[in-house]
This record gives C-alpha cells, structure tokens and sequence, in this order.
C-alpha cells in the first residue's frame, strides 16, 4: 500500500462502539490505503523509571506508529474526557523525550458515545494533545456520534447514513494525509 494508517481504539471493551467504527472504516479508503488497527490493551501503565528500557509492547506500538503515514483515533469518552487507556498509549509512544513516534503524523479523530455529547468534549480534550504532540488534525469535518438504533445494522455494520456521513469524513482524511505526505 502507498499509505498505512494506523488506528487507535480508545476502548477496550469487547463490543466496543468506537472499535466497530474503526472496524467499518477500511471499506471507505479508496485503493492504496491500508488500515491497521494497533495494539494498546497490553502496554503496561506508562512508568518514566522504564524509558531507559521501555516494554516491548510500547517498541512495537512506536514502530507501528512510525511506519504509518496518518493516526485515526476512534475515541470513547469516559467522564467527559478521553480514556486512560488512549492517554497512556499516547504517552509510551512520546517518550523518552526526544523520541516521540507521533511527531508530524496526520491525524483524524472520531468517536461514538451512548451519550448526548458524541464524545464532543473528549476530543476537545484529545485536539490539545494531539497538538501539543505535533500531530496536524484534521479539523472538520467532526464526527460526534451518539449511538441510536440506526447507527449500526444488526451485523454490526454502518447503517446507511452513518456510512454516508463517514464516507464524507474520509474523503477528507484522504486529502489530509497526501497533503502532508512525505
Ligand atoms: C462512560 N460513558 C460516557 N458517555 C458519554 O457520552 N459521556 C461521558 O462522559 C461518559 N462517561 C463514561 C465514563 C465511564 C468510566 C464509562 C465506562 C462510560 C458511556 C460511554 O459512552 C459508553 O460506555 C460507550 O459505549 C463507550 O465506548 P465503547 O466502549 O462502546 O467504544
């Protein structure tokens, strides 16, 4: 593939909402992308007494990382924030200092949520540190979806206008990326 974007659910969940988000979004991309949802249920909490000798598992996210032209982030919100799984996946593969596996990748956020916000206020909480991070991210359009009967088909598939809108969403993350590419 001419690009690899890698995906990070935020949700460990086993009938995650955002992983069946994530899940439906390769069907999207047009030929020439690959998405690659990575790992982060088996990063230990992030400890700086380990940046001198991290655990594998943050190695290979920060491989992962590095080899991918763009990061989407399928985001839940937990008490009107991110996930502490997501924060601690973000701050293994920041560190040590210097050594951020995140720095320059294009980014895109989306997230569904039982609730009214849409995890509207996570990823206001999410644009900061993906700022900070050095991570340019793609502003609109926003994807702040509340879960409701139609949002997902019995097979846990996109429902017709979830999918349209999402179709939407990445024909503009398609040009984000080749934007920044290389
Ligand atoms: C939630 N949930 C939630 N929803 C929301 O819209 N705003 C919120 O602030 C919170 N807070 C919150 C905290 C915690 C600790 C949990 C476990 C849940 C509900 C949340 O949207 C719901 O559990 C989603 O299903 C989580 O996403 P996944 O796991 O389906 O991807």
């Amino acid at each position: 593939p001419e690009h690899v974007i890698a995906v990070v659910v935020g949700s460990l969940r086993r009938e995650s909402f955002n992983r069946r988000l994530a899940d439906a979004l390769p069907a999207l991309f047009p030929e020439g992308f690959e998405l690659r949802q990575v790992r982060i249920d088996d990063l230990p909490l992030y400890n700086q007494d380990d940046d001198a000798n991290p655990p594998e598992s943050a190695l290979r996210l920060k491989r992962e990382i590095r080899e991918a032209s763009g990061v989407i982030f399928a985001t839940p919100e937990y008490n009107r924030s991110i996930s502490g799984v997501l924060k601690n996946a973000l701050d293994h593969a920041s560190r040590p200092y210097g050594d951020s596996a995140w720095a320059g990748k294009p980014a895109g956020i989306v997230g569904v949520s039982v609730g009214q916000s849409g995890t509207a206020c996570a990823q206001q909480h999410l644009r900061p540190i993906l700022g900070y991070l050095d991570m340019p991210t793609l502003g609109q359009p926003e994807v702040y979806i509340q879960v409701k009967d139609d949002t997902f088909d019995a097979d846990g598939s996109l429902g017709e206008s979830t999918r349209t809108f999402m179709q939407g969403w990445v024909n503009r993350y398609v040009d984000w990326v080749q934007r920044h590419a290389g």
